[in-house]
């Protein structure tokens, strides 16, 4: 997976990919990214990048013409990866913005299946929206509410789509359990010590018996995604041995 990042802070892209699951990623090959600073692409003197917008109002917006000659240039560089040679490579293009269309996890798993991915960062007032028309696939917000710029949703979306690029997690890291991955928020986890506080660590998961600890496990997720998250738990979706479950405990009775 390739990921080319179009921002005014370049730098904020390499401070968070530099670390940690995505740098090992990078150093094993599993993903690449390229931050293109768009001020590179500015063709007046001053290297002036926004405008006040037509209309009026407050604020900036930025101007098309860098954007656009940093996306051909983004072009151009796939273009002449000798894979693609004799193909017209046309990756998707996300603008994060908060209009967009809210991010999930379905989202992320389905992108990761790309084999490239442009992102574009605003700023400001937000960019020109010929710039959403001509080049932009999908406009995509990771919440209900306004940030200062792109570069975290960015980040957001490549940390998320990472994860479900074969080979950037290793075998501990497993997606399996976690939340989202069956319609469940995950169960609660303890490590040592047993006491903490006076908390203990509840007994079952210390019994080494696995066909309980699995029980207790889809009763915590279970119950935690009713009181929590409501809207993500569908009944409907469970297997006949988890409503049996269910039934046995007195969690939902349908
Ligand atoms: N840019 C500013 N706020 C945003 C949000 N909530 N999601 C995506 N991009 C944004």
């Amino acid at each position: 997976m390739k990921f080319h990042i179009m921002t005014l802070f370049p730098q904020i892209i390499q401070a968070y990919m530099n670390e940690s699951i995505m740098k090992r990623a990078e150093e094993k090959g599993n993903i690449s990214y390229k931050a293109w600073n768009i001020r590179d692409y500015a063709d007046n003197k001053h290297k002036k990048v926004d405008d006040y917008p037509y209309g009026g109002g407050a604020g900036m917006v930025m101007t098309p013409q860098p954007i656009m000659s940093c996306y051909n240039a983004i072009i151009d560089e796939l273009q002449s990866e000798p894979e693609f040679e004799g193909y017209k490579v046309k990756p998707k293009v996300i603008y994060l913005s908060p209009k967009g269309k809210m991010f999930n996890n379905d989202m992320a798993i389905s992108l990761s299946k790309e084999e490239s991915l442009v992102f574009l960062c605003g700023h400001y007032e937000g960019v020109d929206q010929r710039i959403i028309e001509l080049i932009i696939d999908e406009e995509i917000s990771i919440g209900d509410y306004v940030l200062t710029g792109g570069e975290l949703p960015a980040l957001v979306l490549i940390d998320s789509i990472s994860r479900h690029v074969k080979g950037v997690l290793g075998d501990e890291e497993s997606l399996d359990e976690e939340s989202f991955t069956n319609g469940l928020l995950e169960y609660p986890q303890y490590t040592r010590p047993e006491v903490f506080m006076d908390k203990e660590v509840p007994k079952v998961l210390l019994s080494g018996h696995h066909k309980n600890i699995n029980t207790w496990r889809k009763l915590e997720s279970v119950k935690l995604t009713i009181k929590r998250r409501p809207d993500l738990f569908d009944y409907k979706s469970l297997d006949e041995a988890d409503k049996k479950l269910l039934t046995k405990y007195n969690i939902v009775d349908k």
